[in-house]
């Protein structure tokens, strides 16, 4: 009787012992899921775009300076991984529509198409601005790929008619914040002509108005006989660049500039440009059709600082 109870009790201790020992299997495998997730370095969301953790907008507030991110995943600005492992590229991040690798570096990561190639130009332009706006209400959008891509009236308006174009990220004067000195008008813009004093009356970028402006471009108008036009820069529906605004009848659409009766070299009533305006005389700047509405044939020497008559080009008018 009693070996079969101290048999029974030997059984007993090694049931529970058992028990025990897979309880704390048990609890050692519900251990390391917490472990994992403390070991995350980062804030949640920092690889989220959506997130008002994600990294980019950490690193725009630390001025973007990105030399301590290299501690941890290697050399700037490729972010190969380093001891981490994890780099920029290797998840799917920083590559382009083609799945190509970007570097940090490349002049569409902190503002314009992110998924563009790393050399389309025009990308390297808002839309997206720093604040990842894309709406052309947005300041930071605005008009920027009308003119950047040309349209009815030009073949496009490159960055260095508006800015200081920086040839690399840390280059001085880039990534401070310049208020309204963001904008800085090139040579298109200041072209002199005779009757108007661009010394005097500079172009200039008005972030203050009610939507910023654009002033005294020669662009939008600011030269003899033009109607030195103050574009919105936010207003983007076609109203504010249309035949007549910059030189005209803004509200007929007829592009004639001053007449002779308003002190200018135009006859009144002669609408045909093409009469004029041509380097050969099949081939006019600009047409008047027979249904009386306007075009551009030439786009290259539209709005390029010259005018064209009868075959020769004129820089002083
Ligand atoms: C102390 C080392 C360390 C430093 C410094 C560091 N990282 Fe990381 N980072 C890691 C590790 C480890 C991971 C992977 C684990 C994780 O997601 O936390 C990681 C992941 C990331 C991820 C992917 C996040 C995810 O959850 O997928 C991004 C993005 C990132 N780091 C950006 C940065 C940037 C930007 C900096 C500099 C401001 C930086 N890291 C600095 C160690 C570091
Ligand atoms: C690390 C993020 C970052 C990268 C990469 C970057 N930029 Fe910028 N860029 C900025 C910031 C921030 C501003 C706005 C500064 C301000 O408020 O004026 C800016 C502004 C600009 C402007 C407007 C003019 C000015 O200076 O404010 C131009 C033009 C520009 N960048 C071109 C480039 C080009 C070209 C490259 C590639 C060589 C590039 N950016 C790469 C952050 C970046
Ligand atoms: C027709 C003039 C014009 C051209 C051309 C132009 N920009 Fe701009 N850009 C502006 C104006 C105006 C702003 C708005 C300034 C403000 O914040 O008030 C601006 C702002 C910016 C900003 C800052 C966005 C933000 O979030 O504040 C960047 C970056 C920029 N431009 C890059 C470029 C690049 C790159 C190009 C050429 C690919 C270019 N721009 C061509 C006029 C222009
Ligand atoms: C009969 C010839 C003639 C016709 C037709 C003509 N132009 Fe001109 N245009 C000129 C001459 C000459 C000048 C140079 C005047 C000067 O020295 O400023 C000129 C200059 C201009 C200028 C520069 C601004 C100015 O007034 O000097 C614009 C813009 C212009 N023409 C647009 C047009 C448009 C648009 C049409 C058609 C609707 C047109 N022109 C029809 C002869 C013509
Ligand atoms: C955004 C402003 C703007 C708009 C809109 C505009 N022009 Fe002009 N136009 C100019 C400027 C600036 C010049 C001065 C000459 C130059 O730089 O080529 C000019 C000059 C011309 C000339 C003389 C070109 C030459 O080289 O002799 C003609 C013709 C002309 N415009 C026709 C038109 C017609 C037609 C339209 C409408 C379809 C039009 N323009 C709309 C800005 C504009």
């Amino acid at each position: 009787m009693k070996t079969t109870s101290v048999y029974l009790n030997f059984l007993f201790c090694m049931i529970t012992g058992l028990l025990i020992i897979t309880g704390c299997s048990e609890v050692r495998d519900d251990f390391t899921m917490p472990a994992e997730a403390e070991f995350k370095v980062h804030p949640q969301g920092f690889e989220n775009p959506q997130s008002e953790n994600f990294h980019g907008t950490a690193l725009k507030g630390a001025n973007w300076n990105w030399t301590s991110c290299q501690e941890c995943h290697g050399e700037a600005p490729m972010f190969t991984g380093g001891k981490s492992r994890v780099s920029c590229a290797s998840a799917g991040c920083h590559v382009d529509r083609e799945g190509k690798t970007k570097s940090v570096a490349t002049c569409n990561t902190c503002h314009g198409d992110f998924r563009a190639a790393a050399t389309d130009f025009y990308s390297f332009a808002p839309p997206r601005d720093l604040n990842k706006n894309t709406q052309t209400t947005a300041r930071g959008v605005g008009a920027h790929q009308v003119h950047l891509r040309g349209n009815v009236f030009t073949v496009g308006i490159e960055c260095n008619e508006c800015h200081k174009v920086p040839s690399a990220v840390f280059e001085e004067n880039h990534l401070e914040p310049s208020g309204a000195n963001k904008v800085r008008f090139g040579t298109l813009s200041s072209t002199q002509t005779r009757l108007v004093d661009m010394d005097a009356n500079p172009p200039r970028y008005n972030p203050d108005a009610v939507g910023p402006t654009c002033e005294n471009t020669y662009c939008h108008g600011n030269f003899s006989g033009g109607n030195n036009f103050t574009p919105v820069w936010t207003i983007v529906d076609r109203s504010q660049a249309r035949c007549g605004t910059c030189h005209g009848n803004p509200e007929t659409g007829n592009p004639l500039p001053t007449t002779t009766q308003e002190g200018g070299p135009h006859v009144p009533g002669i609408f045909d440009c093409q009469i004029c305006h041509w380097v050969d005389v099949d081939k006019p700047i600009a047409r008047r059709l027979e249904d009386g509405t306007f075009v551009i044939e030439i786009k290259e020497l539209h709005m390029n600082g010259a005018i064209h008559i009868t075959g020769s080009k004129w820089t002083d008018w």
